[in-house]
Protein backbone atom coordinates (compact mmCIF):
# COMPACT_ATOMS: atom_id res chain seq x y z
CA UNK A 1 0.00 0.00 0.00
CA UNK A 2 3.06 2.23 1.27
CA UNK A 3 5.05 1.89 -1.78
CA UNK A 4 1.75 2.55 -4.45
CA UNK A 5 0.40 5.42 -2.49
CA UNK A 6 4.09 6.95 -2.33
CA UNK A 7 4.35 6.60 -6.48
CA UNK A 8 0.99 7.71 -6.96
CA UNK A 9 1.88 11.16 -4.72
CA UNK A 10 5.61 11.21 -6.41
CA UNK A 11 3.83 11.55 -9.58
CA UNK A 12 1.04 14.11 -8.57
CA UNK A 13 3.61 16.11 -6.87
CA UNK A 14 5.99 16.07 -10.38
CA UNK A 15 2.48 16.75 -12.16
CA UNK A 16 1.70 20.01 -10.26
CA UNK A 17 5.22 21.37 -10.01
CA UNK A 18 6.35 21.02 -13.67
CA UNK A 19 3.25 21.14 -15.56
CA UNK A 20 3.86 24.70 -17.59
CA UNK A 21 6.79 22.69 -19.42
CA UNK A 22 4.28 19.47 -20.49
CA UNK A 23 2.35 20.07 -23.33
CA UNK A 24 -1.62 20.51 -22.89
CA UNK A 25 -2.09 16.86 -23.51
CA UNK A 26 -3.83 15.67 -26.24
CA UNK A 27 -6.82 14.68 -28.13
CA UNK A 28 -6.05 10.67 -29.44
CA UNK A 29 -7.46 8.99 -32.03
CA UNK A 30 -10.44 6.22 -31.21
CA UNK A 31 -9.02 3.62 -33.15
CA UNK A 32 -5.87 3.73 -31.29
CA UNK A 33 -7.26 4.12 -27.74
CA UNK A 34 -10.44 1.82 -27.59
CA UNK A 35 -8.92 -1.36 -28.57
CA UNK A 36 -6.09 -0.81 -25.33
CA UNK A 37 -9.29 -0.92 -22.87
CA UNK A 38 -11.87 -3.03 -24.99
CA UNK A 39 -10.57 -6.22 -23.19
CA UNK A 40 -11.28 -8.52 -20.50
CA UNK A 41 -9.95 -8.13 -17.23
CA UNK A 42 -7.22 -10.78 -16.32
CA UNK A 43 -7.66 -13.52 -14.20
CA UNK A 44 -4.89 -13.24 -12.05
CA UNK A 45 -3.62 -9.82 -10.75
CA UNK A 46 -1.09 -7.45 -12.12
CA UNK A 47 1.90 -5.87 -10.60
CA UNK A 48 0.45 -2.10 -9.45
CA UNK A 49 3.85 -0.51 -10.62
CA UNK A 50 3.50 -1.32 -14.05
CA UNK A 51 0.15 -0.76 -13.69
CA UNK A 52 0.83 2.17 -12.87
CA UNK A 53 3.33 2.45 -15.88
CA UNK A 54 0.60 1.01 -17.89
CA UNK A 55 -1.23 4.60 -17.02
CA UNK A 56 1.62 6.85 -17.38
CA UNK A 57 2.14 6.00 -21.34
CA UNK A 58 -1.61 5.63 -22.38
CA UNK A 59 -4.11 7.19 -20.07
CA UNK A 60 -2.22 10.96 -18.44
CA UNK A 61 -1.13 11.56 -21.85
CA UNK A 62 -4.01 10.50 -24.13
CA UNK A 63 -6.27 13.65 -22.38
CA UNK A 64 -6.15 17.36 -22.06
CA UNK A 65 -4.79 18.63 -18.92
CA UNK A 66 -7.16 21.00 -18.06
CA UNK A 67 -5.24 21.90 -15.06
CA UNK A 68 -2.89 23.33 -17.40
CA UNK A 69 -1.41 27.11 -17.33
CA UNK A 70 -2.22 26.96 -20.85
CA UNK A 71 -5.29 25.73 -20.60
CA UNK A 72 -8.15 27.86 -21.92
CA UNK A 73 -10.80 26.03 -23.37
CA UNK A 74 -14.42 25.85 -22.34
CA UNK A 75 -14.08 26.15 -18.76
CA UNK A 76 -10.50 24.63 -17.24
CA UNK A 77 -9.88 23.19 -14.26
CA UNK A 78 -7.35 24.86 -12.39
CA UNK A 79 -7.43 22.51 -8.55
CA UNK A 80 -5.27 22.43 -5.94
CA UNK A 81 -3.08 19.82 -4.34
CA UNK A 82 -5.13 20.27 -1.34
CA UNK A 83 -8.03 19.10 -3.12
CA UNK A 84 -6.99 16.50 -4.29
CA UNK A 85 -5.29 15.10 -1.28
CA UNK A 86 -8.59 15.31 1.03
CA UNK A 87 -10.20 13.47 -1.85
CA UNK A 88 -7.56 10.88 -1.02
CA UNK A 89 -8.77 10.84 1.80
CA UNK A 90 -12.58 10.83 1.43
CA UNK A 91 -12.04 8.13 -0.54
CA UNK A 92 -9.71 5.96 1.66
CA UNK A 93 -11.93 6.44 4.40
CA UNK A 94 -14.79 5.88 2.12
CA UNK A 95 -17.01 7.98 3.89
CA UNK A 96 -20.51 7.98 3.82
CA UNK A 97 -22.13 11.55 3.54
CA UNK A 98 -25.77 10.66 2.64
CA UNK A 99 -27.21 10.58 6.30
CA UNK A 100 -26.24 12.33 9.46
CA UNK A 101 -26.64 8.52 11.07
CA UNK A 102 -24.19 7.33 8.65
CA UNK A 103 -21.22 10.23 8.56
CA UNK A 104 -22.53 12.90 11.00
CA UNK A 105 -19.32 14.78 10.80
CA UNK A 106 -19.10 14.80 7.01
CA UNK A 107 -22.66 16.42 7.44
CA UNK A 108 -21.49 19.10 9.98
CA UNK A 109 -18.50 19.89 7.61
CA UNK A 110 -20.81 19.82 4.27
CA UNK A 111 -23.53 22.38 6.48
CA UNK A 112 -20.61 24.30 7.48
CA UNK A 113 -19.38 24.86 4.00
CA UNK A 114 -22.57 25.22 2.39
CA UNK A 115 -23.50 28.00 4.98
CA UNK A 116 -20.76 29.44 4.29
CA UNK A 117 -21.55 29.74 0.53
CA UNK A 118 -24.71 31.19 1.78
CA UNK A 119 -23.31 33.76 3.57
CA UNK A 120 -20.83 34.75 0.78
CA UNK A 121 -23.57 35.21 -2.30
CA UNK A 122 -25.86 37.10 1.07
CA UNK A 123 -28.24 34.53 1.41
CA UNK A 124 -30.55 35.00 4.60
CA UNK A 125 -29.76 32.47 7.43
CA UNK A 126 -33.19 30.23 6.15
CA UNK A 127 -30.74 29.24 3.16
CA UNK A 128 -29.06 26.00 2.72
CA UNK A 129 -28.00 23.80 -0.23
CA UNK A 130 -26.11 20.68 -1.19
CA UNK A 131 -22.57 19.55 -2.52
CA UNK A 132 -23.61 17.90 -6.07
CA UNK A 133 -21.50 16.46 -9.16
CA UNK A 134 -21.27 20.16 -10.99
CA UNK A 135 -23.16 23.02 -12.35
CA UNK A 136 -25.79 20.52 -14.24
CA UNK A 137 -27.14 18.80 -11.55
CA UNK A 138 -26.63 21.66 -9.28
CA UNK A 139 -29.28 23.55 -11.96
CA UNK A 140 -31.39 20.51 -11.61
CA UNK A 141 -31.89 19.93 -8.04
CA UNK A 142 -32.89 23.51 -7.89
CA UNK A 143 -35.35 23.94 -10.57
CA UNK A 144 -36.51 19.92 -8.86
CA UNK A 145 -37.28 22.84 -5.62
CA UNK A 146 -39.13 25.86 -8.23
CA UNK A 147 -41.12 23.18 -9.52
CA UNK A 148 -42.31 21.41 -5.83
CA UNK A 149 -42.77 25.01 -3.89
CA UNK A 150 -44.34 26.90 -6.87
CA UNK A 151 -46.07 24.05 -9.23
CA UNK A 152 -46.52 21.54 -6.89
CA UNK A 153 -44.91 19.28 -9.17
CA UNK A 154 -47.68 20.11 -12.13
CA UNK A 155 -45.92 21.35 -14.94
CA UNK A 156 -48.37 21.67 -17.17
CA UNK A 157 -48.91 24.76 -18.87
CA UNK A 158 -45.82 25.99 -16.91
CA UNK A 159 -43.45 28.43 -18.52
CA UNK A 160 -39.39 29.05 -18.18
CA UNK A 161 -37.66 31.96 -19.55
CA UNK A 162 -33.69 32.10 -19.92
CA UNK A 163 -31.74 33.84 -22.68
CA UNK A 164 -29.99 32.19 -25.86
CA UNK A 165 -26.61 32.58 -23.75
CA UNK A 166 -27.67 29.75 -21.04
CA UNK A 167 -26.16 27.18 -20.69
CA UNK A 168 -27.68 23.62 -22.12
CA UNK A 169 -27.71 21.90 -18.61
CA UNK A 170 -30.49 23.74 -17.65
CA UNK A 171 -32.50 23.26 -21.04
CA UNK A 172 -31.60 19.25 -20.48
CA UNK A 173 -32.48 19.64 -16.80
CA UNK A 174 -35.99 20.82 -17.38
CA UNK A 175 -36.21 18.41 -20.29
CA UNK A 176 -35.08 15.87 -17.59
CA UNK A 177 -38.18 17.24 -14.84
CA UNK A 178 -41.06 16.90 -17.46
CA UNK A 179 -40.67 20.11 -19.15
CA UNK A 180 -41.28 20.27 -23.13
CA UNK A 181 -39.85 22.35 -25.41
CA UNK A 182 -43.01 24.63 -26.14
CA UNK A 183 -42.73 25.70 -22.33
CA UNK A 184 -39.36 27.00 -22.62
CA UNK A 185 -38.94 30.50 -23.97
CA UNK A 186 -35.16 30.72 -24.96
CA UNK A 187 -34.94 34.58 -25.44
CA UNK A 188 -32.54 36.43 -27.56
CA UNK A 189 -30.11 38.38 -25.53
CA UNK A 190 -29.22 41.91 -25.86
CA UNK A 191 -25.87 43.52 -27.44
CA UNK A 192 -24.04 42.43 -24.73
CA UNK A 193 -24.98 39.10 -24.47
CA UNK A 194 -27.53 39.41 -21.29
CA UNK A 195 -31.50 39.02 -20.85
CA UNK A 196 -33.05 41.92 -21.40
CA UNK A 197 -35.62 43.28 -19.17
CA UNK A 198 -38.39 44.22 -22.11
CA UNK A 199 -37.93 41.02 -24.12
CA UNK A 200 -38.53 38.91 -20.67
CA UNK A 201 -41.82 41.15 -20.05
CA UNK A 202 -43.23 41.12 -23.16
CA UNK A 203 -42.71 37.06 -23.27
CA UNK A 204 -44.35 36.88 -19.70
CA UNK A 205 -47.32 38.84 -20.75
CA UNK A 206 -48.15 37.60 -24.07
CA UNK A 207 -48.02 34.28 -22.07
CA UNK A 208 -49.92 35.42 -20.06
CA UNK A 209 -52.51 35.98 -22.10
CA UNK A 210 -52.94 32.64 -23.48
CA UNK A 211 -53.40 31.80 -20.24
CA UNK A 212 -49.80 30.03 -19.94
CA UNK A 213 -48.66 29.79 -16.28
CA UNK A 214 -45.20 32.15 -16.25
CA UNK A 215 -42.97 29.93 -13.70
CA UNK A 216 -39.30 30.70 -13.36
CA UNK A 217 -36.73 32.72 -14.65
CA UNK A 218 -33.04 31.46 -15.02
CA UNK A 219 -30.57 34.28 -15.24
CA UNK A 220 -26.91 33.70 -16.19
CA UNK A 221 -23.82 35.05 -13.20
CA UNK A 222 -21.28 34.34 -15.95
CA UNK A 223 -22.32 32.70 -19.22
CA UNK A 224 -20.12 30.15 -20.67
CA UNK A 225 -19.62 32.02 -24.11
CA UNK A 226 -18.49 35.80 -22.69
CA UNK A 227 -18.92 35.72 -19.45
CA UNK A 228 -21.81 37.96 -19.18
CA UNK A 229 -24.22 38.43 -16.38
CA UNK A 230 -28.29 39.01 -16.66
CA UNK A 231 -29.40 42.34 -14.80
CA UNK A 232 -29.88 40.29 -11.72
CA UNK A 233 -31.37 43.15 -9.95
CA UNK A 234 -34.12 43.76 -12.71
CA UNK A 235 -34.69 40.60 -12.97
CA UNK A 236 -35.18 40.33 -9.43
CA UNK A 237 -37.79 42.73 -9.59
CA UNK A 238 -39.77 41.33 -12.32
CA UNK A 239 -39.82 38.25 -10.82
CA UNK A 240 -40.59 39.41 -7.78
CA UNK A 241 -44.18 41.08 -9.12
CA UNK A 242 -45.07 38.48 -11.11
CA UNK A 243 -44.05 36.13 -8.36
CA UNK A 244 -42.03 33.84 -10.53
CA UNK A 245 -39.09 31.77 -9.10
CA UNK A 246 -35.89 33.07 -9.87
CA UNK A 247 -32.42 30.57 -10.14
CA UNK A 248 -29.54 31.94 -11.04
CA UNK A 249 -26.95 29.77 -12.80
CA UNK A 250 -23.64 31.08 -11.89
CA UNK A 251 -21.72 27.65 -12.43
CA UNK A 252 -18.93 29.49 -13.73
CA UNK A 253 -19.51 33.05 -12.31
CA UNK A 254 -20.55 33.40 -8.70
CA UNK A 255 -17.48 31.74 -6.94
CA UNK A 256 -16.00 34.73 -7.78
CA UNK A 257 -17.82 37.40 -5.75
CA UNK A 258 -15.04 36.75 -3.58
CA UNK A 259 -13.35 39.01 -5.48
CA UNK A 260 -13.83 42.69 -5.56
CA UNK A 261 -13.94 42.47 -8.95
CA UNK A 262 -16.65 39.69 -9.12
CA UNK A 263 -18.78 41.22 -6.51
CA UNK A 264 -18.87 45.04 -8.54
CA UNK A 265 -20.75 42.41 -11.16
CA UNK A 266 -22.75 40.08 -9.38
CA UNK A 267 -24.74 42.90 -6.92
CA UNK A 268 -28.58 41.31 -7.26
CA UNK A 269 -27.14 37.50 -6.69
CA UNK A 270 -28.70 37.58 -3.14
CA UNK A 271 -32.23 38.09 -4.17
CA UNK A 272 -32.17 35.06 -6.25
CA UNK A 273 -34.16 31.69 -5.03
CA UNK A 274 -31.31 29.28 -5.61
CA UNK A 275 -28.31 29.70 -6.82
CA UNK A 276 -26.03 27.03 -8.77
CA UNK A 277 -22.16 27.80 -8.26
CA UNK A 278 -19.61 25.46 -8.76
CA UNK A 279 -16.42 24.81 -6.68
CA UNK A 280 -14.81 22.73 -9.30
CA UNK A 281 -14.23 25.61 -11.87
CA UNK A 282 -13.67 29.44 -10.03
CA UNK A 283 -12.89 27.79 -6.29
CA UNK A 284 -9.77 25.53 -7.41
CA UNK A 285 -11.84 22.04 -6.69
CA UNK A 286 -10.75 18.49 -8.17
CA UNK A 287 -13.76 17.12 -10.09
CA UNK A 288 -16.76 16.45 -9.12
CA UNK A 289 -17.57 19.23 -7.09
CA UNK A 290 -20.59 21.75 -7.92
CA UNK A 291 -23.30 23.20 -5.26
CA UNK A 292 -26.90 24.32 -5.28
CA UNK A 293 -27.84 26.87 -3.17
CA UNK A 294 -31.75 27.81 -1.82
CA UNK A 295 -32.65 31.12 0.02
CA UNK A 296 -35.50 28.95 1.16
CA UNK A 297 -33.60 25.29 2.43
CA UNK A 298 -36.75 23.86 3.64
CA UNK A 299 -38.01 24.06 0.36
CA UNK A 300 -34.97 21.89 -0.67
CA UNK A 301 -35.71 19.57 1.61
CA UNK A 302 -39.92 19.15 1.05
CA UNK A 303 -38.77 18.81 -2.89
CA UNK A 304 -36.78 15.74 -1.81
CA UNK A 305 -37.47 13.91 1.23
CA UNK A 306 -39.03 10.31 1.15
CA UNK A 307 -38.75 8.25 3.74
CA UNK A 308 -38.20 4.49 3.52
CA UNK A 309 -38.97 1.71 6.31
CA UNK A 310 -34.73 0.89 5.98
CA UNK A 311 -34.37 4.24 6.80
CA UNK A 312 -36.19 4.86 9.54
CA UNK A 313 -33.26 5.51 12.06
CA UNK A 314 -32.09 8.17 10.04
CA UNK A 315 -35.51 9.85 10.18
CA UNK A 316 -35.74 9.71 13.91
CA UNK A 317 -33.71 12.85 14.45
CA UNK A 318 -35.99 15.24 12.34
CA UNK A 319 -33.39 17.93 13.05
CA UNK A 320 -30.78 16.28 12.35
CA UNK A 321 -29.22 17.59 8.77
CA UNK A 322 -29.40 14.57 6.59
CA UNK A 323 -27.59 15.50 2.68
CA UNK A 324 -30.20 12.90 1.18
CA UNK A 325 -33.06 14.87 1.93
CA UNK A 326 -32.11 17.83 -0.03
CA UNK A 327 -30.95 15.77 -3.67
CA UNK A 328 -31.02 13.10 -5.99
CA UNK A 329 -28.14 11.15 -3.89
CA UNK A 330 -28.48 8.70 -0.97
CA UNK A 331 -24.68 7.55 -1.43
CA UNK A 332 -22.43 10.02 -1.95
CA UNK A 333 -18.71 10.95 -1.45
CA UNK A 334 -17.45 13.57 1.06
CA UNK A 335 -17.17 16.46 -1.38
CA UNK A 336 -17.55 19.33 1.02
CA UNK A 337 -14.09 17.72 2.69
CA UNK A 338 -11.96 19.40 -0.09
CA UNK A 339 -13.99 22.52 -0.33
CA UNK A 340 -13.44 22.63 3.45
CA UNK A 341 -9.24 21.43 3.57
CA UNK A 342 -8.07 24.37 0.89
CA UNK A 343 -10.09 26.82 2.13
CA UNK A 344 -8.63 26.05 5.77
CA UNK A 345 -5.15 25.63 3.98
CA UNK A 346 -4.69 28.44 1.78
CA UNK A 347 -7.07 30.98 3.92
CA UNK A 348 -9.28 33.21 1.98
CA UNK A 349 -7.18 35.96 0.79
CA UNK A 350 -5.53 33.10 -1.78
CA UNK A 351 -8.69 33.05 -3.19
CA UNK A 352 -9.47 36.06 -3.46
CA UNK A 353 -5.91 36.65 -5.16
CA UNK A 354 -6.67 33.58 -7.64
CA UNK A 355 -9.86 34.85 -8.56
CA UNK A 356 -8.90 38.64 -9.37
CA UNK A 357 -5.90 36.96 -11.21
CA UNK A 358 -8.60 35.58 -13.24
CA UNK A 359 -9.92 39.10 -14.11
CA UNK A 360 -6.30 40.21 -15.23
CA UNK A 361 -5.35 37.36 -17.43
CA UNK A 362 -7.80 37.75 -19.97
CA UNK A 363 -7.64 41.64 -19.67
CA UNK A 364 -3.93 40.86 -20.77
CA UNK A 365 -5.26 38.78 -23.28
CA UNK A 366 -7.46 41.30 -24.98
CA UNK A 367 -4.92 43.82 -24.91
CA UNK A 368 -2.44 41.46 -26.69
CA UNK A 369 -5.01 41.05 -29.21
CA UNK A 370 -5.98 44.85 -29.97
CA UNK A 371 -1.98 45.54 -30.63
CA UNK A 372 -1.97 43.06 -33.04
CA UNK A 373 -3.34 43.76 -37.03
CA UNK A 374 -5.97 41.27 -38.04
CA UNK A 375 -7.86 40.52 -34.99
CA UNK A 376 -11.50 41.63 -33.90
CA UNK A 377 -12.91 41.27 -30.23
CA UNK A 378 -16.54 39.89 -30.27
CA UNK A 379 -17.00 40.28 -26.59
CA UNK A 380 -14.41 42.31 -24.13
CA UNK A 381 -12.84 40.78 -20.89
CA UNK A 382 -15.56 39.54 -19.25
CA UNK A 383 -15.39 37.30 -15.66
CA UNK A 384 -11.94 35.90 -17.15
CA UNK A 385 -13.25 35.00 -20.49
CA UNK A 386 -12.50 36.92 -23.72
CA UNK A 387 -13.90 35.97 -26.98
CA UNK A 388 -11.95 37.22 -31.04
CA UNK A 389 -11.70 36.17 -34.07
CA UNK A 390 -8.95 36.48 -37.47
CA UNK A 391 -10.36 37.94 -40.34
CA UNK A 392 -14.04 37.34 -41.47
CA UNK A 393 -13.50 33.18 -42.22
CA UNK A 394 -15.69 31.00 -40.07
CA UNK A 395 -13.58 28.03 -41.31
CA UNK A 396 -10.26 29.71 -40.34
CA UNK A 397 -11.01 30.00 -36.47
CA UNK A 398 -12.11 26.51 -36.74
CA UNK A 399 -8.31 25.63 -38.31
CA UNK A 400 -7.01 27.68 -35.73
CA UNK A 401 -8.38 25.35 -32.98
CA UNK A 402 -7.04 22.62 -34.54
CA UNK A 403 -3.86 23.91 -35.26
CA UNK A 404 -3.29 24.75 -31.42
CA UNK A 405 -4.25 21.18 -30.49
CA UNK A 406 -1.19 19.99 -33.07
CA UNK A 407 1.19 22.47 -31.58
CA UNK A 408 0.41 21.21 -28.37
CA UNK A 409 1.42 24.39 -26.08
CA UNK A 410 -1.72 26.46 -25.59
CA UNK A 411 -5.09 25.20 -26.28
CA UNK A 412 -8.27 27.72 -26.63
CA UNK A 413 -11.76 26.29 -27.95
CA UNK A 414 -14.14 28.30 -30.28
CA UNK A 415 -17.94 29.18 -29.77
CA UNK A 416 -20.71 30.59 -31.92
CA UNK A 417 -21.76 34.39 -31.45
CA UNK A 418 -24.52 35.83 -33.16
CA UNK A 419 -23.77 32.95 -36.08
CA UNK A 420 -20.21 33.95 -36.02
CA UNK A 421 -17.41 31.47 -35.17
CA UNK A 422 -15.46 32.83 -32.41
CA UNK A 423 -11.69 32.31 -30.67
CA UNK A 424 -12.87 32.26 -26.76
CA UNK A 425 -10.29 32.37 -24.13
CA UNK A 426 -11.35 31.53 -20.45
CA UNK A 427 -8.48 32.13 -17.91
CA UNK A 428 -9.15 31.28 -14.46
CA UNK A 429 -5.89 29.09 -13.70
CA UNK A 430 -4.33 31.41 -11.14
CA UNK A 431 -0.69 29.81 -12.49
CA UNK A 432 -0.98 31.44 -15.75
CA UNK A 433 1.84 33.85 -16.25
CA UNK A 434 1.66 36.86 -18.09
CA UNK A 435 4.09 34.98 -20.51
CA UNK A 436 1.85 32.55 -20.63
CA UNK A 437 -1.19 34.61 -22.38
CA UNK A 438 1.37 36.48 -24.40
CA UNK A 439 3.17 33.37 -25.40
CA UNK A 440 -0.41 31.69 -26.37
CA UNK A 441 -1.24 35.21 -28.43
CA UNK A 442 1.94 34.80 -30.12
CA UNK A 443 1.59 31.67 -31.31
CA UNK A 444 -1.98 31.96 -32.25
CA UNK A 445 -1.13 35.43 -34.34
CA UNK A 446 1.71 33.27 -36.49
CA UNK A 447 -0.53 30.09 -37.20
CA UNK A 448 -3.37 32.76 -38.19
CA UNK A 449 -1.26 34.04 -40.91
CA UNK A 450 0.32 31.31 -42.00
CA UNK A 451 -3.63 29.89 -42.27
C1 LIG B 1 -22.76 28.57 -16.78
C2 LIG B 1 -22.64 27.08 -16.65
N1 LIG B 1 -23.68 26.37 -16.16
C3 LIG B 1 -23.63 25.04 -16.02
C4 LIG B 1 -22.51 24.34 -16.38
C5 LIG B 1 -22.49 22.84 -16.22
O1 LIG B 1 -21.62 22.50 -15.20
P1 LIG B 1 -21.00 21.02 -15.05
O2 LIG B 1 -20.21 20.80 -16.30
O3 LIG B 1 -20.18 21.17 -13.82
O4 LIG B 1 -22.12 20.06 -14.89
C6 LIG B 1 -21.40 25.02 -16.90
C7 LIG B 1 -20.18 24.29 -17.30
O5 LIG B 1 -19.32 24.77 -17.97
C8 LIG B 1 -21.47 26.43 -17.02
O6 LIG B 1 -20.44 27.14 -17.52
Amino acid sequence: MREFGYAIVDLLAEHFAGGRSERVGAKSDAAKLIPMFDCDPPESGRDPSELLSQLERDVIPNNLHVDHPRFFAFVPGPNNFVSVMADALAAGFNVFNGTWFGGSAAAAVELGVVRWLCRTCGFPNTAGGLFVSGGSMANLTALVAARHALLQDRTEGAIVYFSDQTHSSVERALRVIGFLPEQLRKLPSDERFQLSIETLRDAIKSDRAKSLRPFCVIANAGTTNTGSVDPLNELADLAAKEKLWLHVDGAFGAASILSERGRALLGGLKRADSISLDPHKWLFQSFECGCVLVRDVALLKSAFQITADYLRDVHRAAEQFNPCDHGVQLTRSFRALKVWLSLQTFGLAAFREAITRGFELAEIAERELRSREGWEILSPARMATVCFRFGKSDNVQTKLVDATMDDGYALLTSTTLRGAVALRLCTINPRTTDDDVIGTIDRLDKLARKL
